[in-house]
């Protein structure tokens, strides 16, 4: 869907301050992966925790920053962070569903731009690693999140985050040419539109099954406010997560899905465009989360090209000016662009702060308007 002249200028102008910004940041943290930006300086979880779910969005955001400019020291950059990644899939025990963020945005994006084969084998091996997390009990099965570390009774829990994930297995099939992986990919998703989609088009964040049966147990508020609340950054996983499964896999029931989670999203969106934490919450204290301002941009504008409707794409250009005029840090001198990204509702370290999944989402959404980005799912 085009942009107007001026709506294209405008994303332009974005694209040079992200060019200005990143060649520098790109310097300081060349040998780090990023997480937080402390007081302008990106922290670096390869020191004490390489396992960690984000450990692929600085490559990612790298490999579109090489993607729009053509400048090969960002290649470089983000292939420190694939090859620091080889020790986790060695490791194997510390790993996760979120195999999908890590290696699809580092490896996979390595193998999709530059064509090394070392990348796709990394692809490869991750996408066979969250294959094995796969439950089949029940009517379609579901993949199992995290690892015991939000309590000792959670082998039979999924979470909506998952659905970002599954593009990984898409592409590992699209890859092989073995059905196998979409599969899964197709069997979690049936789960996820009965279990965590509601009438309204709003998502819960976990839902435990009984691991032995597959049949539903209880579902829990998780990063949101509460239990029945709407996590903002749940809502954009959902909706992101089933415009990408459409995009690998088109059925109808996808595009569906994504219209419902989009028109709540949309009509939960406030009038100056920033995104609170859940939308269920408080009024006060206004507790925002840019990321999932930023994730529901991209998807949004996916959305727009797909069904043809300009309300999409205003939606994206609404949360990405509101991101941009009041929430951006444009300094080369500091290492972080979002300023008001939050890991939970209930965290109180981690609320209004830089985190540089935010960042990605913002980055990739800018190249999608300016038409210079890469396809990483
Ligand atoms: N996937 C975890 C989060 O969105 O915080």
């Amino acid at each position: 869907m085009n942009l107007t002249h001026d709506e294209l200028s405008w994303a332009q102008s974005l694209s040079e301050k992200l060019n200005e910004k990143y060649a520098q940041v790109r310097e300081r943290s060349a040998e780090k992966i990023p997480y937080i930006a402390h007081d302008g300086v990106h922290d670096n979880k390869l020191l004490d925790d390489p396992n960690w779910w984000t450990n692929g969005f600085w490559a990612g955001l790298m490999w579109q920053q090489y993607k729009a400019t053509g400048d090969r020291r960002y290649a470089e950059v983000a292939r420190f962070t694939e090859e620091a990644l080889d020790k986790c899939l060695e490791g194997y025990l510390g790993l996760h569903h979120d195999v999908g963020f890590m290696w699809l945005l580092s490896a996979v994006a390595d193998w999709r731009l530059t064509g090394n084969e070392r990348s796709r084998v990394r692809g490869l091996h991750a996408a066979s690693l969250l294959a094995g997390r796969f439950n089949p009990a029940g009517t379609h099965g579901f993949i199992r999140a995290w690892n015991g570390n939000w309590g000792d009774n959670n082998t039979g829990w999924a979470i909506i985050d998952c659905m970002m994930n599954i593009p990984l297995l898409h592409w590992a099939s699209e890859e092989t040419g073995d059905p196998r992986f979409r599969h899964i990919a197709e069997r979690h998703a049936a789960t996820v539109m009965e279990h965590f989609i509601r009438a309204d088009g709003s998502s819960r964040h976990i839902v435990e099954f009984d691991p032995e049966t597959g049949e539903y147990v209880d579902d829990f508020g998780g990063q949101g406010y509460e239990k029945g609340s709407a996590w903002t950054r749940g809502q954009s996983w959902a909706l992101y997560g089933f415009v990408m499964s459409y995009k690998h896999s088109p059925k109808p029931e996808y595009l569906e899905t994504s219209r419902k989670v989009g028109d709540f999203f949309l009509q939960n969106i406030p009038e100056d465009g920033l995104i609170p934490i859940d939308f269920r919450q408080p009024a006060e204290p206004r507790w925002m989360d840019d990321i999932a301002g930023a994730v529901a941009a991209c998807a949004f504008i996916e959305l727009a090209e797909i069904c043809g409707e300009r309300r999409y794409l205003d939606a994206a250009l609404k949360l990405l000016r509101a991101l941009a005029e009041q929430h951006t840090d444009w300094d080369p001198a500091h290492d972080g662009l979002l300023t008001h990204c939050s890991a939970a509702y209930h965290n109180e370290n981690d609320r209004h702060v830089n985190m540089v999944y935010g960042d990605y989402f913002f980055v990739e959404a800018v190249r999608k308007l300016c038409g210079d980005g890469a396809w990483l799912w």
